[in-house]
């Protein structure tokens, strides 16, 4: 298939991967034969994904608070000291928020903030000079319809995601000519944990599944074509939930 490459072998962090869309994305990106460091806080939860993947001992657990900058040292010294590089990092970590606006706690703001946007743009940061090594560096951040449009009861979570999406298409436009592929994917509803608590108003039956959106993961990295440049928006036909 044309601009296809071979990723057995290759190296990918993603973060939040012990559940929802960051556990399928790690999952799919096994099965194409990655080398994968997982993290989240709960190690508990990202053993089980490792487990899942069927292949526990080729992947790199990594129980950890990307919010903390003794937790982005910690990924750093794991990279540069195991896998001596990297190919992939998938920014997938993040929380969600539903709260009338005039209600929101400034605390909450700034937590929202450090987990969306301050996590993913350090690690873009720090880990560009490993990508730089890399035969095909690729950037995903999960980003969310929140991103596009405004919900009520979402301002803060989409602030966040609206400036995730800033940072993408700016940092895509920066290193494209290096080679750097730079992408957002922003789903609307998925079924997963987050959405259950942020929105259990919705109902699972039409959302998309956190499946779907790691196929997309998996295509990104693996084609190198000049069709998509920085982002995705996956969106339902019909009365769309979101996050
Ligand atoms: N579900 C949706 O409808 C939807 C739609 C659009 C976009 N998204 C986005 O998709 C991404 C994944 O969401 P999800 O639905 O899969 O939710 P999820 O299951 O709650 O996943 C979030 C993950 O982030 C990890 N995490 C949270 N705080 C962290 C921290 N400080 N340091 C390291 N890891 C942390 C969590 O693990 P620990 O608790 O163990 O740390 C968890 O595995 C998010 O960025 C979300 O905004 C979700």
């Amino acid at each position: 298939m044309l601009n296809t490459i071979d990723l057995k072998g290759k190296r990918a962090l993603i973060t939040g991967a012990g559940s929802g869309i960051g556990r399928a994305i790690a999952l799919r990106l096994a099965e194409e034969g990655m080398k994968l460091a997982l993290v989240g806080r709960s190690a508990d939860k990202l053993m089980r994904t490792a487990a899942l993947t069927g292949r526990p001992l080729e992947m790199l657990v990594l129980p950890t608070d990307i919010t903390t900058p003794r937790g982005i040292d910690d990924i750093m010294h794991i990279l540069e000291g195991h896998f001596k590089g990297l190919d992939v990092l998938v920014n997938n970590a993040g929380m969600a928020l539903n709260c009338p606006f005039e209600a929101i706690q400034e605390a909450d703001f700034d937590r929202i903030m450090a987990l969306n946007v301050k996590a993913p743009f350090v690690l873009c940061q720090r880990t560009l000079k490993l990508l730089r090594l890399s035969d095909c560096p690729t950037i995903i951040n999960i980003g969310s319809v929140t991103a596009h449009q405004g919900y009520a009861g979402q301002a803060a979570y989409s602030a966040s995601k609206h400036a995730l999406l800033g940072l993408t298409k700016a940092l895509a436009r920066e290193v494209s000519g290096e080679g750097i592929r730079v992408h957002m994917i922003s789903p609307g509803g998925v079924y997963t944990d987050m959405i259950a608590i942020a929105r259990p108003d919705l109902s699972p039956e039409g959302m998309i599944q956190p499946e779907e959106v790691a196929e997309l993961a998996a295509y990104l990295v693996a084609h190198r074509g000049n069709a998509v440049v920085d982002e995705i928006r996956l969106h339902r036909a019909a009365k769309e939930p979101f996050q």
